[in-house]
């Protein structure tokens, strides 16, 4: 049975994890209307990925006998200035959802709950890896600056991102 606080902090990431999907699909809304293709193609497999987490967590707290309570889903932003700005939100945003997973893995760790613990493996990993990738388009964007075909080519690149199921989740399918 999962310990009321832990269930209760998943409740909270849930939630948490809906929020990011909310805030990708708002950026891909705003880079479709901007005629960014690609970037709003990008931002929509986030839009799913995030899903995937909340949906990863939902399945994790009802197998541990938990009761998944979902909370209203707050305002996002809906307009940003250049795709810089966006992924410089996105890069702020994963650093924050980084925290909130480390901190869930610290109470878990309390409560001496190991399979929390080995669940949440996984999430630091992907963590590491959303980071990275923010990181890596700023760079590229930085390099890019105003060049208009740069940005055109940029775009294009990240068209080419296609959705995979995630493990935890290909593993139950
Ligand atoms: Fe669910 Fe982008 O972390």
């Amino acid at each position: 049975m999962l310990n009321k606080e832990v269930e209760q902090a998943f409740n909270a990431q849930i939630n948490a994890e809906f929020w990011s999907a909310y805030l990708y699909l708002s950026m891909s809304m705003h880079f479709a209307h901007e005629g960014f293709d690609g970037i709003a193609n990008w931002f929509a497999v986030q839009f799913k990925e995030e899903q995937d987490h909340a949906t990863i967590m939902m399945n994790y707290v009802n197998s541990r006998g938990g009761k998944v309570v979902l909370a209203p889903i707050a305002e996002v932003e809906t307009s940003w200035d250049t795709p810089m700005a966006a992924f410089a939100a996105t890069l702020a945003h994963e650093n924050k959802v980084t925290g909130l997973i480390n901190d869930l893995y610290a109470l878990a760790t309390a409560k001496n709950d190991y399979a929390t613990q080995s669940m949440l493996k996984w999430f630091i990993d992907e963590q590491v890896e959303e980071e990275e990738t923010a990181e890596s388009f700023i760079n590229a964007l930085k390099k890019i600056g105003d060049n208009g075909y740069g940005l055109y080519m940029f775009d294009k690149e990240l068209a080419a991102r296609t959705y995979t199921t995630p493990s935890p989740l290909a593993a139950k399918a």
